[in-house]
């Protein structure tokens, strides 16, 4: 006899019914949260990301004092967490690593696989089903595109499905980072009627950088924005991309020239050139100089814009640039721990265990 059960699926986070193999066994799932495997921004709705914003400035402001933070110890302390990193990371790593142990929660780790039994041959899905085996949320990096996504397929087909956090697949989605991109947003224009209605710079390899692709996603949850997309003709915007924006009536321009566009913009957001994507260094031919932050262009930008980079940066901002208010990208790198806390508290259905105050 062939059974359903209820999971999230990748592509509606709303519980849908999917077909299991055949069981032999009464299945007990945990009640659901409405937010299960991270996969696909596409999926979220401004309902969900306003209240993740909420959700991770309570959070960061409960931890100002030891008390807050001892209290947001006791929020997860029986889960634990798998960080499987195959592609290197610094920020990503760091700050779930860091969003767990705010929450109480353990962690595992692989970052080298050639520590793991993947070196006998062991399957990525026998490992993938294995992590499941030990731990209740699973955080992946991988090198290639989509290997989240079917680890969460997997996942929808065992007894004890466990979340997958994509955390940046390929060159193609890097879901929770586009999420701390919102909560900076949000942050930055909260004096400013929010995001609704601004004009957003994305600036540098935009072909190959999953950061900004996974941010026009989101873009379709704000009224009146506009992008503005600046980048040298042979790593510019793909066309699925643009065809979401189109599909979903976001705006957007395209150009190589920052300094046209460089005072109409309420944001820009600057990345490097994704050289591990090269075949043969053919992106140090590009003239980095016209895609780039220095002096010259702060005096151009509006006085109340702000500058993100999703970080590492190369020589497309230099340290100059720090000492400018407009500079956003090291508050930014430490809203995506408190926004990956957000995200860890609304999967596990945790909310109500946050102190209102302490
Ligand atoms: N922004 C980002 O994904 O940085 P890391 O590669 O250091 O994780």
């Amino acid at each position: 006899m062939q059974r359903t059960i209820s999971v999230a699926s990748p592509t509606n986070h709303e519980a849908t019914a999917i077909a299991t193999e055949p069981l032999s066994e009464t299945l007990v799932l945990p009640a659901r949260s409405t937010l299960f495997h991270v996969i696909d921004p596409r999926v979220f709705e401004r309902p969900l990301l306003d209240e993740l914003c909420d959700l991770a400035t309570r959070v960061r402001m409960l931890a100002k004092s030891d008390e807050g933070a001892r209290a947001l110890r006791d929020v997860l302390p029986t889960r634990r967490a798998m960080l499987y990193f195959t592609q290197p990371s610094t920020r990503t790593f760091l700050s779930f690593n860091n969003a767990c142990h705010i929450l109480g929660m353990r962690t595992s780790e692989i970052r080298d696989p050639s520590t793991s039994s993947e070196v006998k041959g062991e399957s990525f899905e026998d490992s993938i089903r294995t992590f499941s085996s030990y731990v209740d949320v699973i955080v992946m990096r991988t090198k290639e595109s989509g290997r989240a996504a079917q680890a969460a397929r997997l996942m929808n087909g065992i007894p004890r499905p466990v979340p997958v956090i994509n955390a940046g697949s390929g060159s193609d989605q890097h879901p929770t980072q586009a999420l701390l991109d919102i909560y900076t947003l949000a942050r930055s224009f909260d004096g400013q009627g929010s995001i609704d209605g601004k004009v957003i710079g994305m600036m540098g390899d935009l072909k190959r950088g999953r950061t900004v692709r996974s941010l026009c996603y989101l873009m379709k949850n704000y009224t009146g924005v506009r992008l503005v997309f600046i980048a040298p003709e042979q790593y510019a915007m793909q066309a699925d991309v643009k065809a979401y924006l189109d599909q979903h009536g976001i705006r957007y321009s395209e150009t190589t020239n920052l300094d046209g566009v460089l005072p109409t913009l309420d944001a820009i957001y600057v990345t490097r050139m994704q050289t591990e994507w090269d075949t043969a260094g053919e992106s140090s031919a590009v003239d980095l100089g016209r895609f780039s932050i220095g002096e010259r262009e702060l005096a151009r930008l509006k006085r109340d814009a702000i500058i993100m980079h999703p970080l590492p940066r190369g020589a497309e901002i230099g340290p100059v640039v720090d000492q400018d208010p407009r500079a956003m990208y090291w508050r930014q790198e430490r809203n995506g721990m408190w926004m990956r806390v957000a995200v860890l508290i609304k999967i596990f259905g945790a909310e109500g265990r946050i102190p209102a105050t302490v």
